[in-house]
């Protein structure tokens, strides 16, 4: 019998769809909270051997513990500390995966920060670019080898949100060096460069085993919004509590469409692709831009580089 499509009101586990990950691993970014702790229970529900990452160890230790209690966790739940915001610690977190791991079948960017004030990464990237855009990039480059290495199909899934139609892309001033600071607008712009980085990957991974893929998970109240109270313009922060009202999931279904990202056999050969509610959607026009995704991609790196480049003089 023909299975119903899923939707809006999905969780992680229906999306599942009885998926097995038996013999798969998972990395999951910012698993110790929110919609990254019911990515990490579906995927290790369907066996997968799942590394959550957390800014704090003990956070990521305490979540995993909690998670192993679960009846329906089959595969192992193992822990990494990672600051995103952080070049040496994206390095050493990677390197320290790679050691016990052949590679990641499923690398889930997850992890984010939400409309904090202007702050700067330990490399001097702006805050939210720095952490959701620069540190999974880092990420990513790191683990890429080994993935193409499986020699099986793998993906990336970034997770990015409605909100990357809050700001266009200033590529001369990422960081807000010569503008105005806007925390909205500044997350709008690290998940409009999500969305862009996983069209560009999937461009240049082409004819590859690994696909990529990019979403909005919807509305989920989460410890995500802890600046949107503060943020400057407290409109911001009416804005946001009137539409959760309206649009709120619950976390199991906030992970819902990151699992499908993860592992629909549907979305084969539609590497690229952007999706909510679990089906492909169509993003804001820059968001679909293979030019500014490319250009995103050059200036992404090369200024990785030079933030390299910057700490080994130091
Ligand atoms: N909730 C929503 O309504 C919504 C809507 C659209 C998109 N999203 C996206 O969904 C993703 C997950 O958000 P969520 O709602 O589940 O929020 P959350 O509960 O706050 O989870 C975010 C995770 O990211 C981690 N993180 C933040 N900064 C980090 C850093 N510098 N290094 C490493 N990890 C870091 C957090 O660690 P700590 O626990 O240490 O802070 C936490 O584990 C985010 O990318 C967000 O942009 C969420």
């Amino acid at each position: 019998m023909a299975q119903k499509p899923l939707n809006w009101h999905s969780t992680a586990v229906e999306a599942l769809r009885g998926a097995d990950l038996t013999c798969r691993t998972a990395l999951v970014t910012g698993g110790n909270s929110g919609i990254g702790v019911e990515t990490v229970r579906a995927l290790a529900a369907a066996g997968a051997r799942v590394v959550l990452t957390s800014r704090s160890l003990s956070a990521g230790e305490d979540m995993a513990a909690n998670l192993r209690k679960d009846p329906h966790v089959k595969g192992e739940i193992a822990v990494l500390q990672v600051d995103l915001a952080d070049l040496a610690s994206v390095r050493a977190m990677a390197k320290a995966f790679l050691a016990r791991e052949r590679g990641p079948d499923l690398l889930i960017l997850n992890a984010g920060i939400m409309m904090c004030p202007l702050q700067y990464t330990k490399d001097g990237f702006e805050m939210q670019i720095g952490t959701n855009h620069f540190g999974h990039f880092a990420l990513t480059q790191a683990l890429l080898p080994s993935m193409r290495a499986l020699g099986r199909p793998a993906r990336v899934v970034a997770v990015s949100s409605m909100g990357h139609q809050l700001q266009d892309m200033k590529m001369g001033d990422l960081h807000y060096k010569n503008r105005r600071y806007t925390s909205y607008g500044s997350y709008g712009s690290s998940k409009l460069a999500n969305i862009l980085f996983a069209k560009e990957l999937a461009r240049r991974l082409k004819g590859s085993s690994i696909e990529v893929f990019s979403l909005h998970p919807g509305v989920i109240q989460t410890p995500l919004g802890r600046h949107v109270g503060t943020a400057r313009g407290t409109w911001t922060g009416w804005l946001f509590g009137w539409l959760g009202a309206f649009w709120i999931k619950s976390t199991e279904q906030g992970a819902a469409t990151t699992v499908t990202a993860a592992v629909s056999p549907e979305l084969a050969g539609e590497s690229g692709a952007y999706l909510t509610d679990c089906q492909i959607a169509v993003p804001s026009k820059e968001a679909q831009d293979e030019a500014l995704a490319k250009e995103l991609w050059d200036v992404t790196e090369r200024q990785l580089a030079e933030a390299e480049a910057a700490r080994a003089k130091a």
